[in-house]
């Protein structure tokens, strides 16, 4: 069966010289037709550079995105047309402020999508598909012809919701999609994007750096730092059993799926890295809580890059020493500087 999305050793870089970033690296994944596969990370490392190169806004240096077994590299060259890709692929965006075109009202915004993506439509059948849109996304039908400033935060995300599915897209990228909206509505959001995903049998990424709403979503999380993906698993099995030390450090940070309180034994401890200078051998080497500065004997983290054997480990972990079920601790307490850390994070 055609993966809805396979990337293979997917790799993007910003910049030149000594300002070259390796945004997302030698990055494997895929989508299977009809999954939701959360990824989540903290902020930088890579999750939208992903989501970009999927739509085709950003080109990989190396790698391949392949959307329903069509190389979207393919499109510069006229092999599949940019609208062909349209239809493969849609993105929801943060930002429902910046996303819709102020001039435009409601109606005419997910038109134009549909004038655009579904070319043998009436202008009768693009009305009645109009309405049939806003339907889906629980909007009142006399909400057409309203202008994106008449419209709360949610309700312009319904509306940009809408217009991603007008050209029925096999495969939807969900990127921070509540992340701009008040907390009341980013659960109607939420559960909205979970009925239409089950009614449709979309294929779909959703993204964000909240662990309980990709929990929430999906089938199976896979776990960003510094552009690498570092663990992928089944969601359930990987909350209830992490294998990398960064997912624990996730995990741990979030007190409702940690136990009742914040683990300050898994604080990560210190800074991250310069993005233009990821460290040597494991990524996370210089934070992790269980690394070579924490144990004794892990001098290879520092050393040997962990994702080389990855696949052979469960949840094909890039770490040389995969957490097991009954791990003990870290020893050693939580700094005042970790905790100041923690709080940057989860504000
Ligand atoms: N257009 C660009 N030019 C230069 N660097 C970029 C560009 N886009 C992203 N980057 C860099 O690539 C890295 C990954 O950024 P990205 O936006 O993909 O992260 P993210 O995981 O989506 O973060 P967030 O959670 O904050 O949205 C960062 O170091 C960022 O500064
Ligand atoms: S490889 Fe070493 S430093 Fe990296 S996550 Fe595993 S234990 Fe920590
Ligand atoms: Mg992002």
């Amino acid at each position: 069966m055609t993966s809805a999305l396979q990337l293979e050793n997917l790799t993007i870089a910003f910049g030149r010289g000594r300002n070259r970033v390796v945004a997302v690296q030698g990055v494997d994944l895929r989508v299977e037709p009809g999954e939701v596969v959360g990824l989540v990370g903290e902020s930088g490392s890579g999750k939208s550079t992903i989501a970009r190169a999927v739509v085709g806004l950003v080109q990989p240096a190396a790698g391949r995105v392949l959307v329903a077994g069509h190389n979207i590299r393919n499109s510069r060259r006229g092999r599949i047309s940019r609208s062909e890709l349209a239809s493969l692929a849609q993105m929801v965006f943060q930002d429902p402020y910046s996303s819709l075109d102020p001039r435009m009202s409601v109606a005419r915004t997910i038109d134009e999508a549909l004038r655009y993506g579904r070319r043998g439509l009436s202008r009768a059948e693009r009305q009645r598909e109009v309405m049939r849109l806003l339907e889906t996304v629980t909007l009142d039908g006399a909400y057409a012809d309203r202008m994106p400033s008449q419209l709360s935060g949610g309700q312009r995300q319904r509306v940009a919701i809408a217009r991603s599915l007008a050209v029925r897209p096999k495969l939807l990228i969900a990127d921070e999609v509540t992340a701009a909206l008040d907390v009341s509505v980013q659960a109607q959001i939420l559960n909205l994007l979970r009925t239409i995903q089950r009614a449709e049998g979309l294929s779909m990424l959703f993204i964000s750096h909240n662990l309980s709403m990709v929990r929430y979503l999906s089938d199976r999380i896979a776990v960003m730092y510094m552009g690498e993906i570092v663990e992928v698993g089944p969601s359930e099995e990987l909350v209830r059993s992490p294998t990398h030390p960064y997912t624990k450090v996730l995990l741990a940070a979030v007190p409702k799926l940690a136990g009742d309180e914040v683990d300050e034994m898994w604080l990560p401890v210190g800074e991250t890295a310069d993005p233009r200078h990821p460290p040597q051998g494991c990524r996370f080497h210089p934070r992790c809580p269980v690394g070579p500065g924490i144990r004794s004997g892990r001098e290879l983290c520092q050393t040997l890059d962990p994702r080389e054997d990855a696949s052979l480990r469960p949840h094909s972990a890039a770490c040389h020493f995969p957490l097991k079920s009954d791990e003990p601790a870290p020893a050693r307490a939580a700094t005042h500087f970790d905790r100041a850390d923690l709080s940057r994070r989860k504000s």
